[in-house]
């Protein structure tokens, strides 16, 4: 059984690790730099009707959704497009407007999740054109999809999604690069750059994991606590919500994502001496960056223990923190797959710690293919 986890203590752990290669597979054969373009095996969609798109549709469930709030984010800023990104369980039984000049675009490991699958179908029905950015070929979903986009992360077995996320946001880049390129709002040159980029994120995610050990300390120190706050603004808001999700799922603590601006709406009443708040704070984007930086002295001054996730040249929020976990520098689109990896950690070491079981924790299950 050791030997099947790669000699990681669970499959969990296992996965972490493989998300250089998983990123890798993810991208491989599909970037054309010397040409400023995408290619995707099957792509059907002509530059006509890739310009006369009106609306993007994200379909998702959970860990999926948290990727498709980034991913509005990287097709909004690179293809022009407004996007919305819809909790597929929610999406049918609303009347939703869909037209033929819509993407509806499906994200699944499984493929089979039924919600999704289910508002997949519904939306295609109702005239969109359905894409399927998924994990498993031959699922449900990529049976369903006019195009589908595999993630190449290769078969994930912990419940708790890892390298699944990371591979989805690569994707959708490649996507939004890709549309960007069809409709014309980016250039050949601007293009390759955002790809030169992408090339760099397997390598940027081996030197995040590095900081797997002072996250193991941070866990050590949590490990007890009844609540967890994460906080993140704009492409990171969605990075807050999947540390959030994944230290629920598998530490059983009671954990909640915010955008760092919300906070002051509601959650900031939950801040004393025992909460941990984890505020995600990238230097780029700027904007949200300084904006951050107020939400961290609001936690101070009311005793909450910050554990801020920074770049590794940031010396004023390391001031501020009660623990500072570094990561690479990265672009505003690519940071969220950068930061997404100490929540990972975080979450595995806590759960670990607790004695829980990581791979298959209660009550849930890998694919939910019920309603
Ligand atoms: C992730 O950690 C979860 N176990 C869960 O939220 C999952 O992402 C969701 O059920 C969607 O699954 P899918 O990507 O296979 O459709």
């Amino acid at each position: 059984m050791m030997a099947e986890k790669g000699g990681h203590k669970h499959f969990m752990h296992k996965e972490i690790h493989e998300q250089p290669r998983a990123v890798a597979d993810t991208l491989r054969g599909r970037m054309l730099l010397s040409e400023g373009d995408v290619h995707f095996e099957g792509w059907n969609l002509s530059a006509d009707k890739v310009r006369a798109l009106t609306k993007v549709t994200i379909l998702a469930c959970g860990t999926s959704w948290h990727s498709g709030i980034v991913g509005k984010a990287m097709i909004e800023s690179l293809a022009r497009l407004p996007v919305e990104v819809e909790l597929a369980s929610e999406f049918r039984y609303r009347d939703p407007i869909v037209e033929p000049t819509h993407l509806a675009i499906a994200i699944s490991q499984s493929g089979e999740t039924a919600d999704t699958l289910a508002a997949f179908k519904e939306a295609k029905a109702r005239g969109a054109t359905a894409l399927a950015l998924c994990n498993v070929i031959g699922s449900a979903m990529t049976r369903e999809a006019d195009i589908t986009i595999l993630t190449n992360a290769g078969p994930e077995i912990g419940v708790a999604s890892t390298k699944a996320f990371t591979t989805q946001l690569v994707g959708l880049y490649l996507l939004a690069v890709k549309l960007g390129r069809m409709r014309g709002t980016l250039t050949v040159k601007a293009a390759q750059e955002h790809l030169t980029a992408l090339t760099e994120v397997p390598k940027m995610i081996e030197d995040v994991l590095k900081c797997e050990p002072s996250v193991k300390r941070v866990a050590r120190e949590f490990m007890g606590a009844q609540d967890f706050l994460f906080l993140g603004r704009g492409p990171m808001h969605p990075v807050a919500l999947e540390g959030a999700l994944k230290l629920k799922e598998i530490s059983y603590i009671h954990a909640e994502g915010y955008a760092g601006g919300e906070m002051k709406h509601g959650p900031i009443a939950l801040i004393d001496e025992k909460m941990p708040v984890v505020i995600i704070a990238p230097k780029q984007p700027h904007v949200a960056y300084e904006k951050i930086i107020g939400n961290i002295e609001e936690v101070r001054a009311r005793g909450g223990k910050v554990i801020a996730i920074i770049d590794e040249d940031d010396t004023h929020v390391a001031t501020l923190a009660d623990h500072i976990i570094r990561i690479p520098a990265a672009s505003a689109l690519l940071a969220p797959v950068v930061a997404t990896i100490p929540m990972q950690l975080l979450s595995y070491h806590v759960a670990d710690l607790r004695g829980n079981d990581v791979d298959q924790p209660r009550n849930l299950a890998k694919s939910v293919t019920v309603e």
